[in-house]
């Protein structure tokens, strides 16, 4: 009750409208991006070992003959998606995220090709790594195919911890000085905290053990637990979370790191693993999202109907948004939030207006509070407005992700959902 008001009240400030999102069922084919600066690439591999209780990706377990089909419809979509380009277009990054992407390590290199067929990356190629993909021929496999930058989902370096997520430790530190030894340019390690009982010193040794095994960045997500999840325990309470946010600002400024995001933590100076951060992306495979001046799509959740849409040469997007302008806005000013920076050139690029003149009244009033910065390019979120943020990403997670991923899990192309 209280997150449906807290997101309707805040949708209704920041898009001056009462009308909510709404996706509707709509398999358009034809993306209008070849104009768009600042574009992204996302590819959803779906495929895992095992399937762990709280995860709400799409995922399911690996088969070889599976993953055969799927690879030949995620080119299939790249085709179906990239035809009418008139040129090689510049993008800024590639993502494999999962699912377990480097099951699929020996296909990679085929469906880098393809997207090189249309793309030129200028920036790097990152790719999601489960602990037990960490093996030297693995590495070298993902390495050739042109990855530069990987995110290890640890979650944590304690047993307990571990254990009461269903996960299993294996020489985690060794693994990620293996990683490091090879020579990848980023290397992210992926937290969770307020696991039921993780304790502050259990974070702190978590944070400080993946830099001294030479993470250049670390993600540390506070545990969520999605209505479709099977958590045999609750996350810790929000009260909990907060001050645990807190005690990892404390730490990162002993560490002497940069915090990159709400959520991110980097050692300074180095490139960042950033996949949800761009301003637009296309977004390919099951459950991957799309993101235009203009338009958010999703395809559909189910790998099958994926794989079958594609075979008839039919597009698998599940839902479309069009956003109206203020809703756009409204968009990038959240996505820009995340990154506690809210840039000027930025915000205009992708909407065509200054930040001022879209959100004119709810900057100053956050100056006044104390939640926002001046800085030349723009505006930086002060720690306050960090913890806040923090607050509502959560509210924003559960009433907004939790709902439209329920719904596409439930049906393969659902009429419509209305988020509001
Ligand atoms: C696709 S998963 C990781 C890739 C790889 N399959 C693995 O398990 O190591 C991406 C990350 O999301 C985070 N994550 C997943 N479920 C979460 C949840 N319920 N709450 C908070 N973070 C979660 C985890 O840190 C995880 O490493
Ligand atoms: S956390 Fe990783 S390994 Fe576990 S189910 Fe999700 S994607 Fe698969």
């Amino acid at each position: 009750m209280f997150t449906t008001m807290l997101t309707s009240a805040l949708r209704i400030l920041l898009t001056r409208s009462f009308q909510p999102f709404v996706f509707e069922k709509d398999s358009r084919d034809f993306l209008d991006y070849e104009n768009l600066k600042n574009l992204g690439l996302y590819v959803h591999i779906p495929f895992c070992r095992s399937l762990c209780n709280f995860c709400p990706y799409v995922k399911e377990l690996y088969n070889k003959e599976k993953a055969l089909l799927y690879k030949e419809a995620l080119l299939a979509e790249i085709n179906l998606v990239c035809h009418g380009l008139t040129a090689p277009k510049t993008v800024t990054s590639l993502y494999f995220g999962g699912g377990t992407p480097a099951l699929m390590a020996e296909h990679l290199g085929e469906i880098i090709n393809k997207l090189k067929d249309y793309f030129i990356i200028t920036g790097g190629i990152g790719l999601e790594l489960h602990p037990d993909d960490i093996d030297v021929e693995t590495l070298e496999r993902i390495k050739a195919a042109g990855v530069n930058m990987v995110s290890i989902g640890i979650q944590s370096f304690d047993a307990g911890c571990l254990d009461r997520i269903g996960r299993k430790s294996d020489n985690f530190q060794e693994k990620i000085r293996l990683v490091k030894s090879m020579g990848f340019s980023v290397v992210d390690v992926d937290l969770i905290f307020a696991i039921p009982g993780q304790n502050e010193e259990i974070l702190f040794n978590d944070i400080k053990t993946a830099f001294e095994c030479g993470a250049t960045q670390v993600s540390t997500y506070p545990f969520i637990d999605f209505s479709f999840a099977s958590n045999e325990a609750p996350p810790l309470s929000q009260r909990v979370k907060k001050k645990m946010l807190k005690s990892l600002v404390r730490v990162s400024k002993k560490l002497d790191l940069e915090r990159t995001s709400v959520w991110t933590f980097a050692k300074k100076g180095t490139d960042k693993y950033s996949s949800v951060t761009r301003d637009n992306f296309l977004g390919f495979g099951p459950s991957a999202t799309t993101l235009l001046q203009d338009t958010f799509k999703i395809n559909t959740f189910s790998t099958e109907a994926y794989i079958r849409s594609l075979w008839e040469n039919r597009s698998p997007t599940a839902l479309t948004l069009d956003f109206t302008l203020r809703q756009r806005a409204a968009y990038c000013l959240f996505w820009s939030a995340y990154g506690l920076q809210l840039n000027r050139e930025n915000f205009r690029q992708v909407t065509g207006k200054t930040i001022e003149d879209v959100f004119g009244f709810e900057i100053l009033l956050s100056r006044m509070l104390g939640l926002l910065k001046k800085n030349p390019s723009g505006y930086t979120l002060t720690e306050r407005a960090g913890c806040l943020y923090h607050k509502i990403e959560q509210v924003y997670t559960k009433a907004y992700i939790d709902k439209t991923w329920a719904a596409a899990k439930q049906e393969d192309f659902p009429d419509r959902v209305i988020l509001k």
